[in-house]
């Protein structure tokens, strides 16, 4: 399938390798409906989807989850995307790696690891991730990492029980040999949603958080480079969720679907082609799901008119029928959207805290 001139080449590919994860996070990315293991692509597909990756034009692979590590052929699949000349990034909870896999997978040609922690206390950590014991896992997992000489990357996600230690959660990642933390504030869609009231911090607390953040970006210059993914429900303006629809990224499924972003499959009314019927090249310029909402054609107002279409692209098209029923609508968090108020009631926070639903 010849590539078309209006549509550029992904640059990266998210392949959750499995939907399997020891840890039960309320806030993950992945579906509320998980995909079960006999369901898994196998190394052989997986190869094939890196291979015809590499030939799409794909530069980036972040091998995801779920769990990476639970999938035994990992540092099978990492080799074959070094000899595609694919840049491997291994997103991971660090439960299931130890320090001879680390070194297995540095060998392998494994180039960046990203590990993600729930917070820098313990027992809240723990308790956020559903697992005695993680906190204290990704420590030596963080050490291992350093040893193998691979560059580190530490994720956090902000809610309601950490967003007090954010800045923390920069100075822990200094501590973990980090060379760049990324702190993003809750999305909300699937697990997340789900688990809103429990998660959504004060507006008072987010905007300290993201103030003391902003202050150890200048304070650690040249130390830690800081990702600061702000929270959408206290914004004006959303962000252009993917870098715009089927833009630059796509994802694929433990199963083999291949989506334009993580949550994708919340949108009933699009039909998600898989790997193992039609190329991966077909799937990324023909496909009605991938053209559903690419550019800014699809577009109704305020967004069809707004000078600033072509920079957000109307934001997120999940988060926009999770709260308005309606995947075409501009993303309720823009303050023109007439759907802004459903942010605004709950961008308050003021809920009492209540437990999670965890991931399971
Ligand atoms: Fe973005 Fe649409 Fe809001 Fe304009 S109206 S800022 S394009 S979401
Ligand atoms: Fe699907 Fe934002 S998560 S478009």
């Amino acid at each position: 399938m010849s590539a078309r001139a209006d549509i550029a080449a992904p640059m990266g590919l998210l392949a959750e390798l499995t939907h399997r994860c020891p840890l039960a996070c309320p806030y993950c990315s992945n579906p509320l409906a998980l995909d079960p293991r006999s369901a898994e692509l196998s190394t052989d597909q997986w190869r094939r989807v890196f291979s015809e990756a590499a030939a799409l034009g794909v530069l980036h692979v972040h091998l995801s989850g779920g769990e990476p590590a639970s999938r035994p052929d990992l540092v099978d699949l990492v080799k074959h995307c070094r000899a595609c000349g694919l840049y491997t990034n291994l997103i991971t909870s660090g439960i299931g790696l130890t320090q001879r896999r680390l070194h297995d997978l540095a060998e392998a040609g494994l180039d960046h690891v990203q590990l993600s922690i729930q917070d820098c206390e313990e027992g809240s950590a723990d308790r956020i991730a559903g697992y005695d014991g993680a906190f204290a896992r990704k420590r030596s997992v963080a050490a291992f990492v350093g040893a193998e000489g691979l560059p580190l990357t530490v994720n956090a996600v902000i809610h309601r029980a950490n967003v007090e230690r954010a800045g923390a959660m920069v100075e822990l990642a200094i501590s973990l040999g980090a060379r760049r933390i990324e702190i993003a504030h809750a999305q909300y869609y699937g697990w997340a949603m789900a688990n809103r009231r429990a998660l959504m911090p004060e507006r008072a607390a987010a905007e300290r958080a993201i103030a003391e953040v902003e202050r150890l970006r200048k304070c650690h210059e040249g130390v830690i480079v800081i990702d600061h993914v702000l929270p959408d429900y206290h914004a004006s303006y959303p962000k252009a969720c993917m870098g715009g629809w089927a833009r630059r990224t796509l994802n694929i499924t433990p199963s083999g679907k291949v989506l334009p972003c993580h949550a994708a499959e919340t949108i009933r009314t699009l039909e998600f082609a898989t790997i193992a019927t039609q190329s991966l090249a077909d799937i990324w310029y023909n496909s009605p799901a991938f053209n559903a909402f690419r550019g800014t054609e699809w577009m109704q107002e305020p967004c069809r008119s707004c000078s600033r279409k072509e920079i957000d692209f109307g934001g997120c098209r999940c988060q926009a029928l999770a709260l308005t029923g309606d995947a075409r609508q501009a993303d309720p968090v823009c303050h023109l959207s007439p759907f802004h108020d459903r942010v605004e009631f709950f961008a308050e926070g003021a809920a009492p805290t209540v437990d999670y639903i965890y991931r399971r």
